[in-house]
């Protein structure tokens, strides 16, 4: 348990965990579920590391009940997951996979059944490869065929589940999916990605008022975001922050919350990266939502560029302990990134939830099978305890999410970097709680026994 002089929280605050549909199900052809992009490019030669696919990741698909009583064990609050959109629809427009729906309401019940709140996010990423065949983010279409998703999920579980998250992280699928190739879809476009910036909010936007009309109460969606910190005060090294800023932090939220994009002109691109947006489609994505999710792992540090095709270049950020993924651990980042959107965006910033805060350590069992995973605990109270410094200056924090329940597939990583409370043995698939594990449930009760 976490030292004396932990911060107190206000009664319902949510403590909770956070997973992804692709990360852990696994089944991928189960039950009528479609092909996501995802499948497509694990199937790329030299896509990821060592040739990992999600074909079977964590296996939730089939043993999920053995999850939610690890969430139940932990005592948590909230459960952050995503529906996977080739499940439920499988082709991404028209026919429903009603398996792929049964899926979903059976873990939504049983969460409810053990006092959990359910927090779906309706797109974390894999998107129905029919739909990549026809443009994916490229094409407007997309936007709405994602807010008809959107209705389709919500009719049937929104009775049992207060809010819901739209997108995660669009600008990761901008960047690594469409700008630079090293995510899903794979494509290499550079600047040529903005349209996918542009449609992911419009399909935000559309997808917000599908929720509303289908009864869900409270809409938010997750963005990344990381403070841009200058390697020097030299007037080049702040303008290659700031352009950083821009991209990474101001980009996906300026829209939703100031119903404008932000000057793009550091990129060389003016308007016209944008020629996209139509009369009428900043209103829509600018509709009010009802809390912000924030994801946060480290700050990133920038110089002005070596070459001209962007106009910054990152540099490593020195003097810090490092995860196994290499990013710093900077737990003041936290604050200082809360603490930025609320002086940004004023009264316009809604509620914020971290929907994801985590770090990935190499975590094996001892010969006594106990998994001593210290750095994860340092990482976690670090960072707990920046939220709370963020919400003593003021701003309105509501929870935090540990990415994640379980060590999943990372992506381009594949099964290299373990972000779970709990290990998962790949061979044998067996679930082990790691000693983070037993930490954060005793902060989530501690916290419970002494509300703020
Ligand atoms: C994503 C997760 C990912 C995590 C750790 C976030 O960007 O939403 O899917 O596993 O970071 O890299």
């Amino acid at each position: 348990m976490s030292d004396a002089g932990f911060p107190t929280f206000p009664a319902g605050f949510s403590f909770g965990v956070a997973t992804a549909a692709y990360q852990i199900e696994g089944a991928v052809g189960a039950d009528g579920r479609g092909e996501s992009v995802w499948d497509t490019f694990c199937r790329r030669p030299g896509a990821i590391r060592d040739g990992h696919t999600g074909d079977v990741a964590d296996d939730h698909y089939h043993r999920w009940p053995e999850d939610v009583a690890l969430m139940a064990a932990l005592g948590i609050d909230t459960y952050r997951f995503s529906l996977a959109w080739p499940r439920i629809q499988p082709t991404g427009s028209g026919a429903v996979n009603a398996a792929g729906l049964d899926f979903y309401d059976r873990i939504v019940d049983s969460l409810v059944a053990n006092g959990i709140t359910p927090m779906p996010t309706l797109f974390h990423w894999d998107l129905p490869q029919p739909l990549e065949d026809a443009g994916g983010w490229l094409s407007r279409d997309t936007a709405y065929r994602f807010a008809e998703f959107a209705t389709i999920a919500a009719t049937r579980l929104a009775d049992r589940v207060p809010l819901w998250i739209t997108l995660n992280e669009p600008f990761v699928v901008t960047a690594f999916g469409y700008a630079l190739g090293v995510h899903a879809p794979g494509r290499t476009l550079l600047l040529g990605a903005l349209p996918t910036a542009h449609h992911q909010l419009l399909g935000h936007g559309l997808a917000t008022v599908a929720l509303r009309a289908a009864g869900v109460r409270q809409v938010a969606i997750a963005n990344n975001y990381s403070p841009a910190w200058p390697a020097s005060d030299s007037p080049a090294n702040v303008a290659a922050a700031a352009a950083y800023d821009t991209l990474h932090n101001r980009l996906y939220t300026d829209p939703l919350l100031l119903g404008r994009y932000p000057d793009l002109a550091a990129f060389g691109v003016g308007a016209a990266g944008l020629e996209c947006v139509r009369d009428g489609d900043l209103a829509i994505v600018s509709a009010p939502i009802d809390a912000l999710g924030v994801n946060y792992y480290a700050p990133t540090r920038l110089s002005a560029p070596a070459d001209s095709t962007l106009p910054f270049s990152m540099q490593p950020i020195p003097g810090y302990p490092l995860t196994a993924f290499g990013n710093p651990v900077v737990p003041a980042g936290l604050t200082e990134l809360l603490t930025t959107l609320a002086d940004r965006y004023g009264t316009r910033l809604p509620p914020v939830y971290v929907t994801e805060n985590g770090c990935s350590f190499p975590d094996e069992p001892d010969a006594a099978g106990q998994i001593a995973d210290a750095d994860r605990i340092d990482y976690l109270d670090g960072h707990i305890r920046a939220v709370a410094h963020a919400m003593a200056a003021g701003v309105d924090v509501r929870g935090y999410l540990v990415w994640s329940l379980l060590d999943n597939f990372e992506w381009a990583e594949g099964y290299h970097q373990r972000f779970g409370l709990v290990h998962v043995d790949y061979d044998t698939l067996r679930r082990t709680p790691k000693a983070s594990f037993g930490w954060y449930r005793d902060v989530i009760s501690a916290v419970r026994a002494a509300p703020g």
